[in-house]
């Protein structure tokens, strides 16, 4: 038999039976990052000329270099709370700019973009305001947002503390979603004090891909969004005329359209949430068992304690029991001295 396509090197060989496993335990356990998609990216780029990028939500910044490696000579990275070594990572690199601050305020002070990249704040009030921005001052950009799929395609979750305001806000939760019910659980996707998630997920208002399907259908024009169905789903938006369009949407058609990467994204989701879960429970029954020999502890010093007193109590009985000697009787030697004493004494009054 002869292979149509040879099997690419990161997929091992008979010498190299490994590297496939290896290529697996060094990838992070759960995909999150833009990264991911960077074969999407390369066919936006081939599509159409970007030069400056809007980047909303930068975390790590793994995914900014990418946007200039492809071809970008400005990235505007936006985060108010960039980790610690995103400064670093930009150093030396005069095409990234780092800009502390929240979206959608920092973008009126930011040059127009033709690639905004939204992953910061995932709820409608503030993804609504993002797209609502670009639509209104950059109707030629093209919109790539990440988390338009489960679990906040539609089902709010605020970064804390939020700065959305408590009218546009749903109420939340520390808890997480899984897919094993439709409720939240501790046992779920837990934003540990970094995030809150909306109680209940759909109707109006709640959730990525509702505000941006009500963005575009309030917006003057003719949008399209599609969706690539993997690590949480991708939604890009191009508006009909804008350059490279129909590029754009021809390129990204073979992912958006793949029902295999919706499946193998759902068996993602359900194969992590059920090890949330495992994590959780193991975690729980960890907590009952040092609740258990904190409480064997406890009743062990009582035990002792017991025992001592029993002890002390046992040897108190064993005293009062034991008889008592009798005083020894005087001899008559001495009786017959005393009754002399006492006769002078009385002679002697
Ligand atoms: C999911 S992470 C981004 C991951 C990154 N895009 C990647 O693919 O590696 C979300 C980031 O959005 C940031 N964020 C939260 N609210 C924001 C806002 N209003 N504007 C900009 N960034 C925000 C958070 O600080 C966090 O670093």
């Amino acid at each position: 038999m002869t292979a149509s396509r040879p099997v690419p090197a990161a997929l091992g060989s008979r010498d190299d039976p490994h590297a496939q496993a290896r290529a697996a335990r060094t990838g992070p356990l759960l995909l999150h990052s833009l990264t991911f998609f960077r074969d999407v990216f390369v066919t936006l780029f081939a599509a159409r000329r970007i030069t400056t990028v809007v980047e909303v939500g930068v975390e790590s910044g793994a995914v900014t270099a990418m946007y200039a490696d492809l071809g970008a000579t400005d990235v505007f990275a936006v985060d108010p709370s960039p980790t610690v070594d995103l400064q670093e990572r930009y150093e030396g690199d005069e095409r990234l700019h780092l800009v502390s601050r929240h979206s959608p305020a920092a973008l009126d002070d930011l040059p127009v973009a033709d690639l905004y990249v939204i992953d910061g704040d995932h709820n409608y009030a503030v993804v609504r305001r993002e797209v609502d921005w670009v639509l209104r001052h950059a109707p030629d950009a093209l919109i790539v947002l990440h988390d338009v799929l489960w679990p906040c395609g539609r089902r709010d979750q605020y970064y804390a503390p939020s700065t959305v305001p408590e009218g546009e806000r749903h109420p939340s939760s520390e808890e997480g979603a899984t897919v094993w019910h439709d409720d939240l659980t501790p046992a779920g996707f837990v934003g540990l004090g970094a995030f809150t998630a909306a109680l209940t997920a759909g109707g109006e208002r709640n959730g990525v891909l509702t505000a941006v399907e009500d963005a575009l259908e309030d917006a003057a024009g003719t949008w399209t969004l599609r969706i690539v169905p993997a690590v949480f789903g991708l939604g890009v938006v191009v508006r009909e005329g804008a350059p490279g369009a129909q590029e754009i949407l021809r390129g990204v058609e073979p992912f958006a359209s793949s029902t295999m990467l919706a499946t193998l994204e759902n068996n993602r989701l359900a194969l992590y949430t059920r090890v949330l879960e495992m994590q959780y429970e193991a975690g729980r029954h960890a907590d009952d068992a040092d609740a258990m020999a904190e409480a064997l502890v406890e009743r062990t010093r009582r035990i002792e304690d017991l025992d001592r007193e029993l002890a002390r109590t046992r040897r108190e009985l064993d005293e009062a029991r034991a008889p008592r000697p009798e005083p020894e009787p005087r001899p008559p030697k001495e009786l017959a001295r005393a009754a002399v004493r006492r006769l002078r004494r009385a002679v002697s009054r």
